[in-house]
C-alpha cells in the first residue's frame, strides 16, 4: 500500500529514533504498525492518504509513542531464563555482598526494556530471598521501557496466570496475593522497584538524574534482538559506561554475541554467557575471567598509573636525544580530564584531576569532576567528602548542591539531600534538575503536596522547551522525556 522508497525512508528514520530493525521477516509487521497508527490518527487507509501522511509527518515523541504501542513486543514472564537468574543469585549478588558488607552497602540494578515489570520484580524477589539483612542495604532496582502502557501495568503489579508459567507455586503464593483471577505483587516487593520511561536509542544514559549510572548489574534481555547492528553497538557502549567497573551486563542467551559487546569481557558460567565491564589492561593480567568468583578477585581493578598521560597534559612535550639539537616531538594529544570522564575512565580522570589540584591550577570544575568520578565508581562517602571542598571552592553554584544531593540520595540520606536541594533552589529557583530532584525527595519523605509543587515547577520551567530540546546539564535528557518522567511520578 505504501510506496517502497517511502517505507524504506521511514524504516531508516525509525531505526535511528527507536533502534529497531525491520528486515524481510518483519517488513509486514512494520507496514501493519504504520497502518494501525494512521488509523489511530484518523488518516484514511488509502495508498494516497497514507503516502501523503508519511511524507509530511513530524516524528515527535507523541508520534513515536503511538507507533511504539503497535510495534513493541510485550512477551515476558517471571523467572525467565533460569540459568542467568541462577548466576545472579548464586554468584553475582553473593560476590557483591561480600565485597561491600560493612562498607558502602549499596546495590544498583537496572532492567532495561523491562516491559510490564516481571523481570525487575523477579530480581527484587531473588534479593529478598538471598540477602538476609536486606533492610541494611540501599537497593536500587530500576525498570525502564519505551512503552508507557507496559510501564503503567508494571507499576500496578497485577498479573494473569500466564506471567507465572516459570514460577513455582510456593513463590507465587509468598510474593503475590490473589485479586479475582489475577495476582498482585506484595507491597514490600513493589516498593523495591522504580519504573521510568527510557528509549535506549536516545543518548540519555548513563545519567545521574535518570539513575542509570554506577550500575552493578544490568539486565537487557530480549530487547536488542530487535535492534539494528549499529544501534546494538551504540547501546552496548552506553551500557559499558553505565556500569561500574566490574559491573555485569546480562543479555538473553540468544543475544550473546562477543562482537556486539566487544567493550566487555565475556564470562562463561555453567550454562550461560554474560558480559562484564573489566578494563582491558586488567583483563590481560587475568586468565581467570571464565573461572569461579574466588579467582576473579585477583584481577586488579586499579591498573597502574599512566604517568605519561598525567604529566603530558600539564607540560609542553620536548624530548632531547644525545648529540642532537633538542627537538619537539609531537605525541598524540593527551586526553583532558573531561574527556576521560565522558569515556567512563573514572580512575584515570581522578588521577589527572588530583595532579592538576597539586599544581595549584585546580578549580571548582575539576573538583566537581572528582566528585562525579568517585560517585560513578560507587565511592559515595569519599565523593561526599570532596563535595565539601567543592562547596568551599564555589558555594554559590546550584549545580554543585544538586550534584551532592544526588549522592546523598544514593546514600539514602534523604533529609540531608532535601536540605542541600533547598540551598540549590535558594541560589537558583530556575534550576530544573534541582526542582525535579526535590519533588522526588519530597515524595519519598511522604510530603506529597511539596512533591507535587516541585513537579509543577518543573513543568512550568520546561514550558519554553520543545520536546526534543536538551534540558541544561541533564546528560542529554530531552524536555519531552523529563515531562514524561514527571507525569510518571
Ligand atoms: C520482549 S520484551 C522483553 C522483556 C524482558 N526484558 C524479558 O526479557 O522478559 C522487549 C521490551 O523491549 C522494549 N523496547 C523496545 N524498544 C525499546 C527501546 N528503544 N527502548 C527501550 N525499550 C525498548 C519493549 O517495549 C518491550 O517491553
Amino acid at each position: 500500500m505504501i510506496p517502497d522508497n517511502l517505507l524504506h525512508q521511514t524504516k531508516n528514520l525509525i531505526a535511528h529514533q527507536l533502534g529497531w530493525e525491520f528486515g524481510h521477516t518483519r517488513a509486514k509487521d512494520f507496514e501493519r504498525g504504520l497502518c494501525s497508527m494512521a488509523h489511530d490518527l484518523g488518516i484514511k487507509e488509502t495508498p494516497e492518504s497514507l503516502t501523503n501522511w508519511l511524507q509530511t509527518i513530524q516524528w515527535t515523541n507523541h508520534e513515536l509513542d503511538i507507533l511504539t504501542k503497535y510495534l513493541t513486543v510485550g512477551e515476558t514472564y517471571f523467572f525467565r531464563e533460569k540459568a542467568q537468574l541462577d548466576l545472579f543469585k548464586n554468584r553475582i549478588i553473593p560476590e557483591l555482598i561480600a565485597e561491600r558488607a560493612g562498607k558502602e552497602q549499596t546495590l544498583r540494578i537496572w532492567s532495561a526494556g523491562c516491559c510490564s515489570g516481571e523481570e525487575p520484580y523477579t530480581l527484587a524477589i531473588l534479593l529478598k530471598e538471598i540477602v538476609p539483612d536486606l533492610h541494611r542495604w540501599q537497593i536500587m532496582i530500576l525498570g525502564t521501557d519505551i512503552n508507557k502502557s507496559f510501564l503503567e501495568k508494571a507499576k500496578k503489579g497485577i498479573y494473569s496466570a500466564w506471567s507465572f508459567r516459570e514460577t513455582s507455586s510456593a513463590v507465587q503464593h509468598k510474593y503475590f496475593k490473589k485479586v479475582g483471577n489475577h495476582w498482585e505483587i506484595i507491597q514490600e516487593i513493589k516498593e523495591m522497584v522504580t519504573f521510568s520511561p527510557l528509549n535506549l536509542a536516545e543518548n540519555t544514559y548513563p545519567s545521574q538524574s535518570g539513575n542509570t549510572n554506577n550500575i552493578d548489574v544490568l539486565f537487557c534481555r530480549n530487547v536488542l534482538m530487535y535492534f539494528t547492528a549499529g544501534q546494538i553497538k551504540t547501546v552496548s557502549n552506553r551500557f559499558y559506561h553505565s556500569l561500574n567497573q566490574r559491573g555485569w551486563l546480562i543479555p538473553s542467551a540468544v543475544e550473546v554475541n562477543d562482537d556486539n559487546f566487544s567493550d566487555f569481557a565475556s564470562v562463561n558460567h555453567d550454562a550461560c554467557t554474560v558480559y562484564r565491564n573489566i578494563p582491558k589492561r586488567a583483563r590481560r593480567v587475568s586468565e581467570s575471567i571464565n573461572e569461579p568468583a574466588i579467582r576473579q578477585k585477583s584481577v586488579d581493578p586499579n591498573p597502574p598509573k599512566p604517568k605519561a598521560l598525567v604529566s603530558s597534559s600539564l607540560l609542553p612535550i620536548t624530548a632531547t636525544r644525545k648529540h642532537q639539537k633538542p627537538e619537539t616531538v609531537t605525541l598524540p594529544s593527551p586526553k583532558t580530564a573531561f574527556e576521560l570522564f565522558s569515556e567512563g575512565q573514572y580512575n584515570l580522570c581522578i588521577e589527572m584531576c588530583l595532579t592538576i589540584m597539586e599544581t595549584g591550577s585546580g578549580n571548582a570544575d575539576i573538583l566537581s569532576l572528582i566528585v562525579k568520578s568517585l560517585a560513578n565508581l560507587g565511592k559515595l562517602s569519599e565523593a561526599r567528602r570532596w563535595g565539601e571542598k567543592l562547596f568551599a571552592a564555589n558555594g554559590v553554584d546550584a549545580t554543585h548542591y544538586h550534584l551532592i544531593a544526588t549522592i546523598l540520595i544514593e546514600m539514602n540520606e534523604l533529609i540531608l539531600a532535601e536540605d542541600t536541594l533547598k540551598r540549590a533552589l535558594y541560589l537558583n529557583p530556575h534550576h530544573i534538575l534541582s526542582q525535579f530532584l526535590m519533588g522526588t525527595v519530597a515524595m519519598r519523605l511522604d510530603k506529597q503536596q511539596t512533591g507535587k509543587k516541585h513537579f509543577k515547577n518543573v513543568l512550568e520551567l520546561l514550558s519554553p522547551f520543545q520536546e526534543s530540546d536538551i534540558v541544561p546539564e541533564a546528560d542529554g535528557l530531552t524536555a519531552g522525556r523529563l515531562r514524561e518522567m514527571v507525569s510518571a511520578k
